[in-house]
């Protein structure tokens, strides 16, 4: 007998026959495309941190989302950059506010043939850049920031979204939001937690992509890169209040806690792709430090392998424009 007589190589002889075995393919379902629209912009304009992605005016957010339905992709993530904030983020209730505005517009161009999702938070608002309200002593105000959330999705509900994605991480946000949608006649639609998100680094191009006010960090609100344990409860919290589905955030320097959510939850779980993650495989590709193409599908592919069904990322076009291509 020679030796070795088990040979897993076997399966990667040639390319038809690693595509038979392979245990994941990406597709375009699976994929949201995160946008931002600005107001009073005139032109699409470049985030310089994030290079291919833009603050879209409403007509180019519109051709975002008209492309995204042609692509197949699963859905849209918007978010909205107003001209004035204040102390509350009143433009985020304002039914005339851009994100509402976003919504309404992207719901008219599209209707059902994409999941509009819409980010339920204050911090694009604010004029101190929190995801929440703040108290007298200045600390994120947990409970008058739950109110306001509610007040959120309800106006993002009115203005047609399938879906309301809360990212604030404060305690209750769910219940409070279903509450809300519920009362308001909305009970159609779905609420996408942001259970697990971590205080990271990696959102830094995130800040410059909504001219972000924060001065300080989020640690009092988001979790602590060292705990992966205490994803858990978040994510049980989340499906206690309602959650339809669950979110882990960020996803590359989060694989372990993304894959003990996929273990155990009983809704389906994204994982958002950040800022920062895409940043730095632009950066390395520019550099010719690694193959742009081949890095970002293996990104992908890890978060999916992790557990994620659907995957938030900013090449959701690019890559679904590759699948079509079928190469
Ligand atoms: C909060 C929110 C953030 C992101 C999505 N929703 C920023 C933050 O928590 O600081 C980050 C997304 C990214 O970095 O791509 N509204």
């Amino acid at each position: 007998m020679t030796f070795p007589s088990r040979r897993p190589r076997r399966l990667r002889t040639t390319p038809a026959m690693r595509r038979l075995t392979a245990e994941l393919v990406l597709a375009p379902q699976q994929l949201i495309l995160p946008a931002f629209v600005r107001e009073g912009l005139t032109e699409p304009n470049p985030i310089t941190s994030m290079p291919g992605v833009v603050q879209h005016t409403m007509d180019s957010l519109k051709a975002a989302a008209a492309q995204a339905v042609e692509l197949g992709l699963g859905g849209i993530m918007l978010f909205g950059i107003p001209e004035t904030r204040d102390a509350t983020g009143s433009a985020g209730v304002d039914p005339a506010g851009i994100l509402n505005l976003g919504i309404e517009a992207v719901r008219a161009e599209v209707g059902d043939e994409l999941v509009i999702m819409s980010d339920v938070c204050l911090d694009e608002f604010t004029d101190h850049g929190h995801c929440g309200v703040l108290d007298a002593a200045g600390n994120v105000d947990n409970d008058a920031t739950l109110e306001i959330y509610g007040r959120l999705a309800v106006a993002q509900a009115n203005a047609g979204a399938h879906l309301v994605a809360p990212s604030g991480m404060m305690d209750g946000q769910v219940a409070v939001i279903r509450q809300a949608l519920d009362e308001a006649g909305h009970q159609e639609v779905s609420i996408l937690a942001y259970a697990a998100k971590y205080a990271s680094a990696f959102y830094g191009p995130f800040r410059e992509a909504v001219d972000s006010q924060l001065t300080g960090d989020r640690r009092t609100y988001q979790m602590d890169a060292a705990n992966r344990r205490e994803a858990l409860i978040e994510v049980e919290l989340d499906l206690a209040e309602g959650a339809d589905m669950v979110m882990v955030k960020p996803a590359m320097s989060y694989l372990d806690v993304l894959a003990d959510v996929a273990a155990m939850s009983p809704v389906p779980v994204s994982a958002y792709q950040i800022s920062g993650e895409y940043a730095m495989i632009e950066a390395a590709a520019a550099n010719g430090w690694i193959d742009r193409r081949a890095a970002i599908e293996e990104s992908v592919l890890s978060i999916r392998r992790a557990g994620a069904d659907t995957v938030l990322t900013y090449w959701a076009a690019e890559i679904g424009q590759w699948m079509k291509e079928g190469k």
